[in-house]
């Protein structure tokens, strides 16, 4: 089969859903996949057969869940930009989240708004793989800024709109340490909207892809949340149920992207060899990006191992595929097998903001085709 491709494992995808679709909180507890992780419409569909909901980052995206036949309230739209077609989306169910003051009075100047509204809240924490996946403190511009809550509350009265849900993501690749600190914030800010009774806690849920990084425990961490939830109403009589939007943790895994050796190239004795491949930052941006790093497999019957510093085929010094650990402008090398010209290499858990978050076009190089496997 041709190279470069994006294959998808369905059974992979099916075990993850399992595990989400098996966790519970006491006040009830709805699982969201956030597309922007990967929107293949044969994923999506697994995904709607099973019950799980959709979070969408921008107009754009709710706009393809709709074409693609999934129900207007089933979506819950949580975007940067403000939509470009709200009072549509509205009229179709999808759930608004306003994460600013200006896109709260844009939900408010809709024509038939609904009377509930959900707002994102930047709750002063953030966490993440590395800063440039944190979404949470004063260096974000993700939702409104905590201390605007009476603001918030005071603009949503004057037209009678209820804020009845909170949203909050602090980042992606979060420690899975943190997560009891997310919940004690979180409640923190349910406790200033008096209405709230559904809280979103957002995604950020970390797999682990390559060396000592952990993985998280889904199951460890809704009992941290639903104990934290029973105490919450035990001590105000709020029953809270809970949602969360994991792209990453639902999809990174069940995603290898298959290339192969296009040249072999080195910089003299005791320096490096590069391993070139027939893909690069074109088709897999995030390790030029954040220097995230992936396992690499050369595939042949060799015995022999060597250094090898991999690399895409971009003509574009930073388009390197084993970045040193979160440093885009570090290389690391990788002890592979001996490889040759041609041979297939795979890159492994790139399931996830891979094929949707590329720097498509350049070089004009064709996309990789994305494919189902069992
Ligand atoms: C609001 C929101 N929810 C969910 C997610 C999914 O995050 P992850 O893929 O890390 O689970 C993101 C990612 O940026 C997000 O911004």
């Amino acid at each position: 089969m041709n190279t470069p491709r994006y294959e998808y494992s369905r059974s992979t995808i099916e075990k993850t859903i399992n595990l989400l679709l098996s966790l519970s909180s006491p006040y009830g507890l709805q699982v969201r996949y956030a597309i922007k992780a990967n929107p293949h419409p044969e994923i999506i569909t697994m995904m709607d057969d099973r019950g799980i909901y959709f979070d969408a980052s921008s107009s754009y995206e709710a706009e393809e869940l709709l074409n693609q036949g999934i129900l207007g309230n089933k979506i819950s739209l949580s975007s940067q930009q403000s939509p470009h077609n709200l009072e549509v989306l509205l009229g179709r169910g999808v759930l608004f989240t306003a994460t600013s003051m200006n896109q709260l009075k844009l939900f408010l100047n809709c024509a038939h708004h609904p009377n509930t509204l959900s707002v994102r809240i930047n709750p002063a924490f953030g966490a993440g793989h590395n800063n440039r996946t944190s979404t949470g403190g004063t260096s974000a511009s993700f939702g409104i800024w905590h201390e605007y809550i009476d603001e918030v509350l005071a603009l949503a009265k004057t037209e009678q709109v209820t804020i009845n849900r909170l949203d909050i993501h602090i980042g992606s690749g979060t420690d899975p340490a943190l997560w009891g600190e997310v919940m004690e914030r979180s409640l923190s800010v349910v406790e200033k909207l008096p209405d709230v009774t559904v809280l979103d806690i957002g995604g950020g849920y970390k797999v682990h892809r390559y060396g000592d990084e952990k993985e998280a425990d889904m199951v460890e961490i809704t009992t941290t949340f639903s104990k934290q939830l029973q105490l919450f109403f035990e001590k105000t009589g709020r029953k809270i149920s809970l949602e969360i939007e994991p792209g990453t943790y639902l999809i990174a895994h069940a995603g290898t992207l298959v290339a192969s050796v296009d040249d072999i190239v080195d910089t003299g004795s005791g320096e490096y060899t590069f391993l070139r491949l027939n893909t690069g930052m074109n088709d897999f941006l995030r390790a030029t990006l954040y220097g995230a790093r992936h396992s690499i497999e050369v595939m042949n019957r060799s015995s022999a191992t060597k250094e090898y510093v991999v690399v895409g085929h971009n003509c574009e010094s930073g388009d390197i595929l084993s970045p040193g650990n979160g440093n885009p402008e570090e290389i690391e090398t990788r002890t592979l097998k001996e490889a040759e010209i041609g041979d297939e290499v795979r890159i492994y858990d790139t399931g996830a903001y891979c094929a949707s978050m590329r720097a498509k076009g350049y070089n004009s190089f064709p996309d990789a085709i994305e494919v189902m496997v069992d």
